[in-house]
């Protein structure tokens, strides 16, 4: 029997919450299952820590962390305790760029069961790769003289190495799905990064001949992913560019709360993380309002990345009967509790898995 060992992470607010409820589903899912067995370490850090210790996690954190296969986080931060740049650059972009997780994945997908914003959703189901170590997010820059003469920089940073790394993980994603990749670019305004980008995406296509590739300005795309997203199947974007789609994304499925991502680690030397994409919503926390479903969700996403691909998909299945039937947190127009949405899914899975 195969075994992983998940280093969890809940972190504050909500993330303390739904990711309890994940693990009951996925021990549920595993003993019913019987193929794989799951061993969880939990790490209590986050903003009560900080105000303990003085810092996030302790010093030897990631060593500790690096001993896991995977990492299952909630979310992180609390800006009536610590202010979010400290929070964040403490915890969750401190893994993601020491673990060099630098591909990010969320996908998207009409869910049966919860109602799009958009009028025609037509089915859509398409996934966002992001580049997740440079481009606009790179902390080059700086900000010389003051008052009226103030000059403030802002690099962006595109290397060959992520640009190539994260195309190809999209060109291969998409040879898995329906072989259609589409590239967000903007190479009439932005022009030497940009054009740079669609360069290297040319010149990978000759190793995936069987994937079609279209390319998109960004602002086009936005206005497509809310009049067309079900044209769409894999698409690549830079760091600025895939985190603004991917709220768009969250947005058109009809919550926040039920969307996953993944930050994945490509060279096998640290362990990958997977959280929901949304944060610790502090307006919520504390009364069971909290939607289980982006960070259940998430934990599909990581079986698949543990090679548990058939029971990730019977627990997308058991989700979307769940949401089918009505059961539902009051973001997505339900009445139900966080713990009524998770234990319908938990008896489900008796249904879904004869
Ligand atoms: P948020 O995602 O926590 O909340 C935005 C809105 O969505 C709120 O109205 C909230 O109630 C609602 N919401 C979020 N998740 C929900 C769920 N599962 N079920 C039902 N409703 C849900 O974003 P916000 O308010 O901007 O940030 C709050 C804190 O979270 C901040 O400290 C921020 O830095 C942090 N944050 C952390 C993230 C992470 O850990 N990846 C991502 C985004 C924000
Ligand atoms: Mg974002």
């Amino acid at each position: 029997m195969k075994k992983f060992e998940i280093a969890v992470i809940p972190g504050d607010g909500i993330g303390k919450e739904v990711v309890p409820e994940a693990i009951r589903v996925l021990n549920k899912l595993s003993e019913i299952h019987g193929g794989f067995k799951l061993s969880y370490q939990e790490f209590p850090w986050g903003s009560d820590y900080y105000m303990q210790h003085g810092r996030m996690m302790p010093e030897d954190g990631m060593a500790q962390l690096e001993q896991s296969d995977v990492i299952f986080l909630g979310a992180v931060g609390d800006p009536s305790l610590v202010p979010d740049h400290i929070s964040l650059n403490g915890l969750l972009l401190k893994i993601r760029r020491e673990f060099e997780q630098v591909v990010n994945i969320r996908p998207a997908k009409q869910l049966e069961g919860i109602a799009s914003p958009l009028s025609h959703p037509n089915d859509f189901d398409f996934i966002v790769v992001r580049e997740n170590s440079e481009g606009e997010y790179s902390s080059s820059g700086g900000r010389v003289h003051s008052g009226e003469d103030e000059v403030v920089v802002q690099n962006a940073v595109f290397t060959k190495k992520a640009v190539s790394r994260v195309m190809n993980y999209a060109y291969q994603l998409a040879e898995t799905r329906d072989s259609r990749l589409t590239s967000a670019t903007k190479s009439n305004g932005i022009v030497h990064s940009m054009p740079f980008w669609d360069e290297v995406l040319k010149e990978l296509s000759s190793d995936y001949p069987a994937v079609k590739v279209e390319n998109f300005h960004i602002d086009a795309l936005s206005a497509f992913m809310v009049t067309k997203p079900h044209s769409f199947d894999v698409i690549v974007a830079s760091n600025l560019f895939g985190d603004i789609l991917t709220d768009l994304g969250s947005a058109i499925m009809g919550s926040i709360g039920i969307a996953p991502s993944g930050n994945l680690n490509l060279n096998q030397k640290y362990p990958s993380m997977f959280e929901p994409v949304h944060g610790s919503a502090p307006d919520i926390v504390g009364q069971n309002l909290a939607n289980p479903i982006g960070q259940i969700w998430t934990a599909k996403m990581m079986l698949d990345h543990l090679g548990e691909s058939e029971a990730g998909a019977e627990l997308l299945k058991a989700m979307e009967h769940v949401l089918k039937d009505g059961v539902k947190t009051p973001d997505i127009g339900g009445t139900s509790s966080t713990e009524e949405v998770t234990n319908a899914i938990i008896d489900r899975f008796s249904t879904v898995l004869q």
